[in-house]
């Protein structure tokens, strides 16, 4: 008799033990992490750029600030000293040029003094556009005019 009791209790304990685990399942699946925005996603890419450019003022770091950077001509803030290879550079800094420069910024500006090794997926790189525009990183035309 003791022996059934035994059986039983441990069944008992078996199946809470089981419910448990799988409502334990069940709730880390439905509170799992919020999708975040590309915004969001890229402010995480943009620590790496973090040493080197500051963003949201106008503060110069070894790299020239990247507040208004979108829309802006390359090598166009004033009293920045730039290499020759981007000092000669004539392009507007959009998504496209950002795209290319970024994936490889030493195939795109032969001779730069950027030492960064570039981004290799297309979605950090778009995830790093979301986040610069969210960040003040449009150019503003009317003010620096
Ligand atoms: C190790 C330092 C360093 C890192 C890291 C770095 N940069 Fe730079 N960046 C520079 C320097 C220095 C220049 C100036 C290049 C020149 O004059 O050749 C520059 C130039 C630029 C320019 C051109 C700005 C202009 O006014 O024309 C852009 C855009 C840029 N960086 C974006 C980025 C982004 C975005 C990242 C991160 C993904 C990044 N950089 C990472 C140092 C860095």
């Amino acid at each position: 008799m003791r022996f059934v009791f035994l059986i039983v209790g441990v069944a008992i304990i078996l199946t809470a033990g089981v419910a448990w685990f799988v409502s334990r399942e069940d709730g880390s699946r439905t509170m799992g992490k919020p999708e975040l925005s590309s915004a969001e996603r890229g402010k995480f890419v943009f620590r790496r750029c973090q040493a080197c450019h500051a963003i949201g003022e106008n503060k110069k770091l070894t790299g020239p600030s990247l507040a208004g950077v979108i829309n802006r001509p390359s090598g166009s803030i004033e009293g920045y000293r730039y290499s020759n290879a981007m000092a000669a550079l004539s392009v507007i800094w959009d998504e496209k040029t950002l795209t290319e420069f970024l994936t490889k910024p030493r195939a795109f500006v032969p001779g730069t003094k950027m030492g960064f090794g570039g981004i290799k997926k297309p979605q950090e790189i778009q995830d790093l556009l979301a986040y610069l525009v969210a960040e003040g990183g449009l150019h503003d035309a009317e003010a620096t005019q």
